[in-house]
């Protein structure tokens, strides 16, 4: 199927308020199929206009519409005369800056509600999880406030209600503005995902055009005229973006393509092989492996410092890559996998802090002397998005859905200095744990799982002897943003096996642990 039309004409804008849940509204807007993009609530309006969406979403947000300088809808948005629905502070926002009210009771309402439907709405008409004997409609819906809409503005009808939250909902039809206290972007609602897709679907008229294969068919068409007939070059490195970033280059352009893969000797078991078969042998892209252990250990040697560490590897990555893009001379363009999350301006990003967060994470950066043209195939993706792209283009499933991995790879999950001893140990501990995790369908119940290497000596018992040797910690979490996270409740058996599986097959290693700490105040990685 090749669309007649772009896939961005039907879009959607969402104007963040700050809320947490943000990035997900945009998420599930993207499920439905339709585009959309997240601007900060006090984005220029000529900007807003100019984006000429179908719709417009307003987010949650922490603050309280009651208090100070409270963020608020330039209203000039309504004279775009687009459906606008407002969740949590969006709907508080759009009831008291049209003429109702909101008040504080003084009591926070945050979990499990339900909430009676009424009036038979555009937005809920027909959407229910129960009906009562009296024949309302009911709906289990997530909510999370403080403050409530204690008046409508005039124009407006109840959509919804609760016991805590009298106007859970309400609709002025005429100009196709709706409010919802709670939030239907997380999938505790239920049936969020089907109110979503009424307004964007129905209410906004939107297409369901966003899907994977014509992200693909519009990727490689814009890939086309950008390059033309020229020559890119990409870091390959084995993770998720990176990979797809090749494969759809390699679609788009073929030959045209040359992928750079500096092995630092510090990745994962096999995995430098791994690559190289995915890419070189199975589709035939060009990958120049750069075989840098030794230079990387030696640039290691006798550093403990963490952060140190990092840089050492960020450093030393950029320099063999540079050394290695400097032969391809007739290279203008250099690909790189950013993704649209690094790309958001979100409403606390004016602070600068989502900026800081970011390049703590980033390893190596555009050698800018090098005078090549940044090609960002992914820029408008979210991961889930990439991965089912990624998929589309026929990479292996365990390699899209593989879990992060930090830039500078086993450096940070060896405690101290790092040795080949300990990668090589650690790489065998950490193969046999993320198998078993496989295996036991674990894997992608867990967001990300690794094998630290702690060099220390403990003591163990084989045979009639006494023995000395190193200890390993698994670790495996469940989050969802990776700024916070709970340590996963793997099954004890599960645990008890791979614990055994690690101390009978590898010499070398006395005592496996396992780590129960939740992020904060602990980290994911251990260093
Ligand atoms: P922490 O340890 O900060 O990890 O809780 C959060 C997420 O970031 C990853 N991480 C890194 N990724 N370079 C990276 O590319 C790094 O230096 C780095 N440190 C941590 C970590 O794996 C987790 O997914």
């Amino acid at each position: 199927m090749s669309l007649d039309h772009d896939l961005h004409d039907d879009r959607i804008l969402i104007l963040d308020f700050g809320s947490q849940y943000t990035q997900l509204i945009a998420r599930r807007v993207r499920e439905l199929g339709v585009y959309c993009e997240i601007y900060p609530w006090d984005a220029d309006f000529d900007r807003i206009a100019g984006f000429l969406p179908k719709g417009i979403i307003l987010s949650g947000g922490p603050e309280s519409t009651l208090e100070g300088e409270a963020p608020e809808l330039d209203l000039r948005v309504l004279d775009l005369e687009v459906p606008i629905l407002g969740i949590c502070y969006g709907m508080q926002t759009l009831a008291k800056q049209l003429g109702g009210k909101v008040e504080n009771v003084g009591k926070s309402e945050f979990g499990y509600a339900m909430v009676r439907c009424h009036g038979h709405t555009d937005l809920l008409r027909d959407i229910q999880d129960h009906v009562t004997a009296e024949g309302h409609g009911m709906l289990d819906v997530w909510m999370s406030h403080g403050d409530r809409v204690a008046e409508m503005p005039p124009g407006f009808k109840l959509m919804c209600s609760s016991d805590s939250a009298p106007i859970a909902g309400m609709a002025d039809e005429s100009r196709r503005i709706y409010g919802l206290q709670f939030h239907p972007e997380v999938t505790h609602t239920r049936k969020g995902g089907e109110i979503l897709g009424r307004f964007v679907h129905e209410i906004c008229g939107c297409a369901s055009d966003w899907v994977p294969e014509n992200i693909v068919d519009y990727s490689v068409q814009k890939l086309r005229e950008q390059i033309g007939d020229g020559h890119v070059i990409l870091g390959l490195s084995g993770g998720v973006d990176s990979s797809v970033v090749a494969a759809l280059l390699h679609r788009a352009i073929g030959d045209q393509l040359t992928c750079i893969f500096v092995d630092n000797g510090l990745l994962r078991y096999r995995e430098g092989d791994q690559v190289m078969a995915t890419f070189a042998e199975h589709m035939g892209v060009k990958v120049i492996r750069i075989d840098a252990e030794q230079r990387f250990l030696d640039a290691l040697e006798g550093v403990t410092d963490p952060e140190r560490k990092r840089k050492i590897i960020g450093n030393l990555f950029i320099e063999i890559f540079e050394e290695e893009a400097k032969k391809h001379n007739d290279a203008a363009f250099l690909a790189q996998g950013t993704i649209y999350p690094d790309v958001i301006e979100s409403a606390g990003a004016s602070t600068g802090k989502a900026h800081l967060i970011k390049s703590h994470h980033n390893v190596g950066g555009l050698p800018e002397h090098m005078k090549l043209e940044l090609v960002e195939p992914l820029r408008e993706l979210f991961k889930d998005e990439v991965r089912r792209v990624g998929l589309e283009l026929g990479l292996p499933h365990e390699m899209v859905y593989r879990h992060p991995f930090p830039g500078p790879g086993l450096g940070v999950r060896i405690l101290g200095e790092v040795k080949k001893e300990y990668a090589d140990l650690l790489r065998l501990a950490d193969h046999i744990f993320i198998d078993e995790l496989w295996k036991h369908e674990l894997y992608e119940k867990t967001s990300q799982a690794f094998t630290v290497f702690l060099p220390v000596k403990s003591v163990g018992v084989t045979g009639d002897g006494r023995r000395y040797d190193y200890v390993v910690a698994l670790r495996a979490v469940e989050t969802i943003d990776f700024m916070t996270a709970r340590w996963a409740h793997l099954p004890y058996e599960f645990l008890d096996h791979v614990s055994r599986r690690i101390m009978n097959e590898i010499d070398g290693i006395a005592r496996v642990v396992y780590d129960i700490s939740g992020k904060p105040p602990a980290t994911i990685e251990w260093e």
